[in-house]
């Protein structure tokens, strides 16, 4: 392999601009993928991703194209996920190539995580190369497109492509830039080998996969591979790359991005952003890793089955291989036994993990109402981090509590400035700034509490602008607030599960909607369960679930057999999900019910 023809690049853009139709078009162009195999969305393979139309996954092909000059050039190409959520997937695969493909459509122009990864390139040092997709759509303005490229990103982009994905218009001039502008990779083949971890996976007949990215010296099939971080040695059986298709070769050298296959079955083993390097050719420090994400939510994972803890525990130790952004510890519930409490980076990301685990894993699982890390300070001076609120310290013992802010940027156009304004003002923000971009948009900056972002701010905002803004936050720092545990009783019992932490100007208002909403979602049994919220020592709402009346009970007995089968049948399918707390049996719907403030 001639070095100076590999180019490795990511394709980067604002989620929905685009970027997994470009890859589609790129895939089909350079003959990568035959067109009877060609689907849409090809690099999604998780069913997951397909379904839900969005990327999580970050996924690297190697792809060869022939180029105007007359050369063929060996390309590495790297979706990544647009969400925010999971940026930590962008930032991971950006440190594997030299170049990143910027996608704008036309019809939207530059919206707030263009720019969140746009930065993330700079960060990388990568050649960032804009490309105007959509152009086919009517909306499409190419013009204010490029203006803004130029005014709000500083990169010129007048000779940008002009693509549609969707037809493959101009994809090829995208290809060419690609070809022209990204440097190849730098190192070389005969220096010690160091090798980029930026994923992983587990495969139960060949163990953890790992995906590397050769920044110098080679890997051979029998090599022994070294993990710097956690020193431990393997002997490599199979490697090779993916077109998508695995592809098995001799060696991965300098500039290739491939899979390797060592027998690992100790998951603890390898770490993403780990290098590794060979006995055979040692290097003898390891490359810059990538800095840790830390997690913005954390809920608790309960099985429904407790007898499949350890399932659970296994389930998550494989999925942070390929997520190692997850993080969890075990804890303990009194209303739901033994669990994990998980962080993850956003609502979405815990969505997704909760649905793989189920699915991948085949576990029924109880999630608890999210919660951010307040910081409880003590009357002695002392901190505490708190992810749980049930383990929020007496408030006899507090001083006072503080919760994590955000530094949220709104990128809108000037009409929705109003509605924006006033719903940042019901999640407790704070104005800092209206930043002038052009002559109609604006960037409308606040402060505000992260617990109040990460619940629903995003759809609020989505239908106060009809969808015409985008959003972007940065953690900015503790500070203190009114608030204070409120707990939940059923029938006179504190249900620990169902806790959570509220500011005391809205305590009586949330206290009075849990309880109504709880009321709905618990099914009635055959005593009356008084609901009740306490906050600060003192009950503030109540109601009741009144009991089953006894004549409803009596059709269940007696009479035809296979009738009854079929009612216990029902019973048990909707037994799935619930949880028996104490007397009370409650579906994991409950445990959300917080979530539902308004
Ligand atoms: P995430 O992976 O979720 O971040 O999104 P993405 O950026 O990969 O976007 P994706 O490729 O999934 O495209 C989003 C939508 O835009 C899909 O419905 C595409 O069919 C559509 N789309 C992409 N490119 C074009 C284009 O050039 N023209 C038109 N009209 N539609 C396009």
């Amino acid at each position: 392999i001639d070095q100076s023809l590999i180019r490795n690049f990511s394709i980067i853009a604002h989620i929905d601009h685009g970027k997994s139709t470009l890859a589609d078009r790129i895939l089909q162009l350079t003959h990568t993928v035959s067109d009877r195999e060609m689907k849409d969305q090809l690099l999604d393979s998780m069913e997951l991703e397909r379904e839900r139309g969005i990327t999580i996954k970050l996924n690297a092909v190697q792809l060869h194209y022939t180029a105007k000059d007359g050369k063929t050039y060996l390309f590495h190409l790297i979706d990544t996920p647009g969400h925010v959520d999971f940026s930590y997937e962008v930032s991971r695969s950006l440190a594997a190539c030299e170049g990143a493909v910027l996608v704008v459509d036309a019809s939207q122009g530059v919206e707030a995580q263009t720019l969140a990864n746009v930065y993330l390139a700079l960060d990388n040092d990568l050649e960032i190369l804009p490309v105007i997709n959509k152009v086919d759509l009517p909306s499409a303005d190419v013009d204010r497109t490029i203006h803004e490229i130029e005014d709000e990103i500083g990169l010129p982009a007048d000779d940008a492509p002009r693509i549609s994905a969707k037809t493959g218009l101009n994809v090829q001039d995208v290809l060419e830039d690609i070809v022209k502008n990204v440097p190849a990779p730098q190192g070389s083949v005969n220096n010690p080998t160091q090798a980029l971890i930026f994923d992983s996976y587990y495969d139960s007949y060949r163990g953890v996969i790992i995906i590397v990215c050769v920044k110098e010296g080679s890997i051979k099939v029998g090599d022994h591979i070294h993990f710097m971080a956690t020193d431990s040695v393997y002997e490599v059986t199979e490697l090779g790359v993916r077109t998508p298709h695995e592809v098995k070769q001799d060696e991965l050298v300098t500039g290739e991005v491939g899979w390797i296959a060592a027998s690992i079955k100790t998951i603890k083993d390898v770490h993403v952003g780990d290098t590794v390097t060979t006995i055979e050719n040692p290097a003898s420090a390891p490359l810059p890793g990538y800095k840790k994400m830390n997690p913005m939510v954390y809920c608790g994972l309960y099985p429904v089955d407790n007898a499949r803890y350890s399932d659970l525990r296994e389930a998550l130790e494989k999925v942070e291989l390929s997520d190692s952004s997850l993080v969890f510890e075990p804890e303990t519930s009194q209303a739901l036994g033994f669990g994990f409490r998980c962080g993850f980076l956003g609502l979405l990301h815990m969505d997704v993990i909760e649905e793989r685990l189920e699915r991948e894993f085949n576990l029924d699982l109880i999630a608890t109402a999210p919660s951010v890390v307040y910081h409880a300070y003590l009357t002695d001076g002392t901190m505490v981090e708190v992810a749980n609120p049930a383990e929020m310290p007496d408030p006899t013992t507090l001083s006072r509590i503080e919760e994590p802010y955000v530094k949220a940027s709104i990128m809108t156009p000037e009409e929705y400035i109003g509605p924006i304004m006033e719903l940042c003002q019901n999640k407790r923000g704070e104005y800092q700034d209206i930043e002038y971009l052009d002559d109609n948009r604006r960037n409308v900056i606040y402060s505000i509490p992260l617990s109040e972002i990460v619940f629903d701010f995003f759809d609020k905002l989505k239908s106060c602008t009809k969808g015409y803004a985008s959003f972007d936050y940065e953690l900015e720092g503790y500070r203190p607030s009114k608030l204070q545990k409120m707990d939940i009783m059923l029938n006179g019992e504190v249900v620990d599960a169902l806790s959570t932490i509220v500011h005391k100007d809205f305590a009586y208002d949330r206290g009075r909607i849990i309880c109504n909403k709880l009321k709905e979602l618990i099914p009635r049994q055959q005593f009356e369960i008084p609901v009740q919220a306490a906050f600060n020592g003192k009950i503030i709402a109540r109601t009741n679930i009144k009991a089953v009346r006894k004549n409803v009970l009596a059709k269940c007995y007696g009479g035809d057999i296979s009738r009854k089968k079929k009612l216990l049948e029902k019973q048990k399918e909707g037994k799935k999900r619930m949880k028996a707390v104490g007397s009370v049996e409650i579906p994991q719907e409950a445990f959300m019910a917080i979530l539902s403030v308004d």
